[in-house]
């Protein structure tokens, strides 16, 4: 079976772009794949954080997915600091990714510009992201489109360690949802819906009420023409309800476009709030069971963690004798 790896950050809110374009899908890939799902916590600490926040959050976020469907049996579920092999690696690899790579990436510029002082760990950030999928000889990366850069530089460095060094790390490729990769912010139709608080109308949050959840949709902002097509450029709204429409269904972006021919927005708007609604009513619904039990949750974590560490501790080794550094005992590459 491929094997399958993907993180979310513990910061912030849940929301509608991260179920839609990642988290349900890992619920599928568990099944047909053999998959670990990480809480990427470390990643979280490369924009300034409160410590207890981060510890509730690690937690809600840890169990949101459980609650979305991930089952601790089917899948490897863990907090990526449980496995320090995830750090290990990446001072390794930070010796093949270059400065220039770094700078490149558009996160890093979207999330540096204006700031004050930027960390070295925002700047490092793709590195520890290509630790996280090269350290489970990962096949596929299920991912929205802003990850898309980073699964590339993954796969860079991963060619060229081998290159250097011979072959050691399975190069991975990032897949990507038939619709919903990019959903974008209902209330700014060209931005994507996004973690930080800037839209709390525009973002649709894993744990809404169902009520909050049909109203932001029903307001969401389209334009003053009346044709639902699916047209990114000209009709971003619209176009963006088509396709959480179509992901919500299962369905395509055109069948989703003929089901709404000839009709007004609002017909469009009332389906859309209630396939939400119904996708995420399970989830809510489940989260507050689990989130009863807390020290369940910690067990299972720390289960997961041994899982990962097992299969983690030799792919380190692998990256640590290639690259010749001299293994307790004695034994390296060479010998
Ligand atoms: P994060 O926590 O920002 O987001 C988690 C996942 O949600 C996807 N996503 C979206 N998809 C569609 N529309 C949107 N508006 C939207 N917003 C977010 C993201 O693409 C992501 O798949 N760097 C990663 C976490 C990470 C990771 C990894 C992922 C760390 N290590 C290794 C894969 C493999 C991130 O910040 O995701």
């Amino acid at each position: 079976m491929p094997r399958v790896f993907s993180g979310i950050k513990p910061t912030g809110d849940m929301h509608l772009g991260n179920y839609i374009g990642a988290v349900s899908r890992w619920v599928e890939d568990q099944d047909r794949h053999d998959a670990l799902f990480c809480v990427v916590d470390l990643h979280a600490l490369t924009v300034p954080w409160n410590p207890a926040e981060l510890t509730a959050r690690t937690r809600e976020v840890a169990t949101l997915l459980m609650a979305a469907g991930l089952d601790p049996d089917r899948c490897t579920l863990f907090v990526q600091s449980h496995v320090p092999e995830h750090s290990i690696l990446t001072w390794l690899l930070n010796n093949l990714a270059t400065y220039g790579e770094l700078h490149r990436m558009t996160q890093f510029k979207d999330k540096s510009k204006g700031q004050e002082s930027v960390s070295v760990g925002l700047f490092d950030y793709p590195v520890l992201m290509a630790s996280d999928i090269l350290l489970y000889d990962t096949d596929e990366v299920p991912v929205g489109d802003d990850q898309r850069q980073h699964v590339e530089l993954t796969r860079d460095i991963a060619q060229r360690f081998n290159h250097r060094f011979g072959d050691t790390f399975v190069v991975p490729k990032a897949t990507f949802p038939p619709a919903g990769a990019r959903i974008m912010d209902l209330q700014n139709p060209t931005a994507k819906m996004s973690k930080s608080d800037v839209s709390p109308e525009g973002t649709v949050l894993v744990l809404d009420d169902p009520k909050v959840v049909a109203k932001k949709i029903k307001r969401a902002v389209t334009d003053s023409g009346s044709e639902a097509r699916y047209d990114p450029e000209t009709k971003p709204g619209v176009s963006n309800l088509l396709e959480l429409h179509a992901a919500l269904t299962g369905g395509t972006i055109a069948a989703s476009e003929r089901e709404f021919a000839g009709l007004q927005y609002g017909a469009l708007k009332t389906a859309v709030a209630e396939v939400t609604v119904e996708a995420l009513r399970p989830v809510r619904e489940r989260y507050a069971e689990l989130a009863a039990d807390p020290a369940e949750l910690d067990r299972l974590l720390a289960i997961g963690a041994e899982k990962a560490r097992s299969m983690a501790a030799p792919v380190l080794e692998r990256a640590y004798r290639h690259a010749g550094l001299l293994m307790p005992g004695g034994a390296s590459a060479t010998t």
